[in-house]
């Protein structure tokens, strides 16, 4: 038999019991497993989680009634990697039309699916940023007119308690849209304002008033931690206070059922300050975690969620030459932490 032996493909040939009779060095470069390895051991040695064996009993059908199968299936190499290749499986029959062998080819896609999620993620960017110009100017100035309007019947009118209550959550569901809009504006224009210098501390603390009653009504216990006279980063204040907000409602929407803390803490390490933002709420799992910068990740219902406010901070703190980073454990509690750097460094 003819064998494809420097294939950049991987190929698997199995006798008709399925016993593993030979794999190029395509497999072996692939997997990380040499032929030694593996042959004359059972095809299922190469099962590698649980759906892969209805997939493999799938495949051996289809190929029996002389139909390639084609699937994608997704491997952890001997180091541990995690592959996906598309995988195309048929039979050879002799002449008298009995299987005698069967044959796996499989290609590597790892790399062309991270692409083309990468090109998804641009494109919805860009369709974005179109739409948010529109709604941050149509939507963002009648709001700050019904919240004026609002506060001002708060000050000037003789309200029981139900009716300052109702009052109340109207002003903070329009402070909920205001977060939502400023979200939609840095994205089509990150360069509105200008970067000065700033005081991390300070700007953590304006923000922490402002959301007082807010943290308040869901039981949580601001606990702030800062480091005095840090050095100053550069930056532009609005955006770095849009960053904390989205950081600080996540984590008030994480204790929302329990309530908790809220541990706000400022230090520096090196030539960068750091704010590390804590919470003690549901945490996330590692699934979570890798997808919670992506623009339009969201776990929570429709209403409360639009997955914007990390892609969003993601971006802005990396236009500030500044990382993010975030560690959680389920059931206990989320950190992130954001670095900036000091002054002299940034350009
Ligand atoms: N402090 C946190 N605790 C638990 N989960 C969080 C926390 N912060 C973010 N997340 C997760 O990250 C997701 C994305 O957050 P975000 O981009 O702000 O979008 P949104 O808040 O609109 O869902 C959330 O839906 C949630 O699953
Ligand atoms: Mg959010």
């Amino acid at each position: 038999m003819f064998y494809p032996r420097n294939s950049p493909v991987s190929v698997v040939i199995t006798d008709q019991r399925l016993t593993i009779k030979y794999v190029n060095t395509g497999f072996e470069k692939a997997t990380g497993y040499l032929s030694g390895d593996v042959h004359g051991k059972h095809l299922s040695i190469l099962v590698f989680n649980p759906e892969h064996r209805d997939m493999m009993t799938r495949a051996v059908e289809h190929s029996l009634l002389g139909e390639p199968w084609q699937g994608q299936v997704k491997y952890q190499t001997k180091d541990g990697d995690t592959r996906v290749v598309d995988v195309v499986t048929s039979a050879i029959f002799n002449s008298g039309d009995q299987v005698t062998n069967f044959v796996a080819v499989s290609r590597d896609i790892t790399y062309e699916l991270e692409l083309q999620s990468q090109l998804v993620n641009a494109q919805k960017l860009k369709a974005l940023g179109r739409l948010s110009e529109s709604i941050a100017h149509d939507f963002g100035n009648p709001l700050i007119g019904i919240r004026a309007l609002l506060k001002d019947f708060d000050q000037r009118l003789e309200l029981n308690q139900q009716d300052t209550h109702l009052l109340e959550i109207a002003v903070s569901e329009c402070n909920r849209m205001q977060t939502l809009i400023g979200n939609f504006q840095h994205f089509y224009n990150s360069k509105r304002t200008f970067s000065t210098p700033c005081d991390i501390n300070e700007v953590l603390n304006r923000l922490v008033f402002f959301m007082q009653k807010t943290l308040l009504t869901n039981n949580i216990t601001t606990v702030i931690d800062h480091t005095p006279n840090l050095p100053p980063t550069k930056g532009r204040v609005d955006q770095l206070e849009q960053v904390f907000l989205n950081i600080i409602l996540n984590a008030v929407d994480a204790m929302a059922d329990q309530g908790g803390t809220l541990t706000i803490a400022t230090y520096s390490e090196k030539d960068s300050i750091c704010a590390a933002i804590s919470d003690t709420g549901q945490g996330m799992d590692e699934q979570t975690m890798r997808q919670i910068f992506e623009p339009f990740y969201s776990t929570k219902p429709e209403v409360d969620g639009t997955g914007l406010g990390l892609s969003v901070s993601y971006g802005i703190i990396s236009a500030h030459n500044g990382t993010i980073t975030c560690r959680s454990t389920v059931s206990e509690g989320t950190t992130f932490k954001v670095f900036l750097p000091v002054e002299a460094h940034t350009v």
